[in-house]
């Protein structure tokens, strides 16, 4: 199949929320691309879309930072454009889903009359464990991943789960939003009892040019990431997959892999990619 020969969903009517991805301009979906290429307005995420995308894909389009701006502006805004006839998308970071706040425009959109609909990105997370090279689901090792935040003005200590996800052994606990509470963070898992050698890795800037990682432990991560410098923009994950060690081959690869079973089994159960 040709690029020509591939048409990458059906055109739909209303404003795209699109996910840009981690970065990379690479990462970017076919559609998301197509989009781009296609909009009038572009209201992005600031800082947190890599502006080689901008520049890749919308050098011809109107192109507004959402940052610092509230629904009061960017609302009429997207209207108006919309009603105008002009291509609108709004592009989020990652994935609209993960902490996009994408909805309440959404539905303040709807509100006026302009359909909408998502357009997923690759989330931050599944950038840092391309990075790392290892799964966030490893078998024998993690069944589980969560996507999760800090405490902090939005979260109360009450709502901030990630003791409760490190406790549970078999989670990929992966951090957003709390690389400037990285001392914060470790040193409640410490007060919680949790063994201070558990693997942490974190990833700064996943996909994009000036890519870090930072390998560590919730002993030693905190003083490693402060002398970095690092506040800001990078992910959190935590548990013993990060190091890409101590798995186990699954069932899924024939009998040389398969603990001497004959059996391939066709359920979901036994199902990986
Ligand atoms: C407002 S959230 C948006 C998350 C985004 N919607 C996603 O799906 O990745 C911003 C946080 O995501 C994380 N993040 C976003 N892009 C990243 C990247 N390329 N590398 C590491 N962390 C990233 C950081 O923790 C940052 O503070």
């Amino acid at each position: 199949m040709t690029d020509e020969e591939y048409t990458a969903g059906d055109v739909r009517e209303g404003i795209p929320f699109v996910g840009a991805g981690p970065g990379d301009p690479g990462l970017l979906t076919v559609t998301g691309k197509e989009l781009l290429e296609s909009a009038d307005l572009v209201v992005h995420a600031g800082s947190l879309v890599n502006s080689d995308l901008l520049e890749a894909y919308c050098d011809h389009a109107e192109l507004v930072n959402s940052v610092g701006k509230d629904l009061a502006e960017l609302i009429p805004l997207m209207t108006e454009a919309y009603h105008e006839g002009r291509e609108v998308v709004r592009l989020h970071s990652g994935d609209p889903a993960i902490y996009g706040a994408a909805l309440e425009q959404m539905d303040a959109l709807e509100s006026e009359g302009v359909p909408t609909y998502f357009v997923p990105g690759v989330t931050a997370s599944f950038a840092a464990s391309a990075t790392l090279g290892t799964q966030l689901t490893l078998n024998e090792v993690s069944n589980h991943v969560a996507f999760t935040r800090p405490q902090g003005k939005t979260l109360s200590e009450d709502e901030d789960h990630i003791s409760d996800f490190v406790g549970m052994g078999d989670v990929t606990t992966c951090i957003y939003l709390g690389t400037h509470a990285v001392g914060e963070t470790m040193d409640r898992l410490l007060e919680d009892g949790h063994d201070s050698d558990t693997p942490v890795a974190v990833v700064y800037h996943a996909s994009w040019p000036d890519e870090d990682v930072i390998m560590g432990t919730i002993g030693t991560i905190a003083d490693e990431v402060e002398e970095a410098g690092y506040r800001a923009s990078a992910l959190v994950l935590i548990g013993e997959a990060v190091t890409a060690a101590g798995y186990e081959r699954s069932y899924l690869y024939g009998e040389w892999a398969n603990r001497g079973s004959n059996e391939s089994e066709e359920t979901e159960e036994g199902c990986s990619d």
